[in-house]
């Protein structure tokens, strides 16, 4: 029998999750469903209940159910408890793993697919949310210099330094107080690439050869990474590589092999103009 995955989120319709997973299953020869569902925003536990009663084995997440996603998991991995939400859901047993890949995703994308090393480079994120939160440890272990967290509310980022204080050390605060530093990686994790506000970042905060990273996809040239041309950073990148990344990472926890992700990512590259 095939067996059947999906993606929950409401709304749905945007989600590029079904056609990359089944690229990846047609790839690697995988026998599997994988849908489409909008989540009634008061039924999420039920929603799902009712998928695994008819056979379903996991569930990628998203907004707005990544925190209620971790409150049914029975079995939340390192990922997801550090992070406090789950993208990726596993269903054995009657239990319910889950794990967050978004960050990993991300840290894979900019080492494999965009060539930079994090060792030792100065890293700034601006946002202070859920993006932020699952951002933080997997950056954290490729041991870069520093990593700051700007955001419009400091108190926000001051509360991911307490959260995150046994597990990284984070230098935390406002926009304004980025004064003077400069970083080899920028990336945005707010939400101002979907809304398209300007964020209050300086132009002096990218070192020369720096990379900007906006963290949304499709969405070409965001306020964010205008600016960062405007400062003169040549390498921009959007989160289509993080996306296609974190799939493979919940593809290969579901089925055991790991897709090529190369092929994908071209597929789904929207040009940054
Ligand atoms: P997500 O889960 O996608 O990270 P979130 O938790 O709602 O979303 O967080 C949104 C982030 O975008 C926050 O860091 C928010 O800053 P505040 O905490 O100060 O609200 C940031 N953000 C949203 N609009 C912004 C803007 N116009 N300028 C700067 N930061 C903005």
């Amino acid at each position: 029998m095939t067996d059947r995955y999906a993606v929950i989120g409401n709304p749905i319709g945007h989600s590029k999750s079904p056609l990359i997973h089944a690229a990846f299953a047609l790839a690697t020869g995988q026998d599997i469903e994988y849908t489409a569902i909008e989540g009634p925003l008061d039924g999420f536990k039920a929603t799902v209940e009712a998928f695994i009663a008819a056979g379903g084995r996991g569930m990628n997440v998203t907004i707005p159910f990544k925190l209620q996603a971790f409150e049914i998991a029975t079995d939340p991995m390192e990922s997801a408890r550090l992070a406090g939400a789950v993208n990726a859901l596993k269903f054995e047993g009657g239990r319910i793993f889950a794990q967050n890949f978004d960050g990993l995703g991300l840290v894979n994308d900019i080492q494999r697919n965009l060539g930079v090393s994090l060792a030792g480079k100065r890293v700034l994120i601006c946002g202070a949310g859920g993006a932020t939160r699952g951002a933080i440890l997997p950056i954290a272990a490729q041991k870069p210099a520093l990593i700051a967290i700007a955001n419009r509310s400091a108190d926000k980022a001051h509360g991911l330094k307490r959260d995150f204080a046994a597990h990284a050390t984070l230098q935390t605060g406002g926009y304004e107080e980025l004064a003077g530093e400069r970083f080899d990686v920028v990336l945005n994790a707010t939400s101002t690439g979907l809304t398209q506000a300007d964020l209050p970042l300086a132009a002096s905060a990218f070192a020369p050869g720096a990379l900007a990273y906006e963290l949304v996809y499709g969405k070409g040239l965001t306020p964010f990474l205008k600016q960062a041309q405007a400062a003169g950073v040549q390498h921009i990148a959007d989160g289509v590589g993080m996306l296609v990344e974190q799939a493979a990472e919940a593809f290969e926890w579901w089925r055991g092999v790991r897709p090529d992700t190369q092929p994908v990512i071209a597929r789904f590259t929207v040009p940054l103009v």
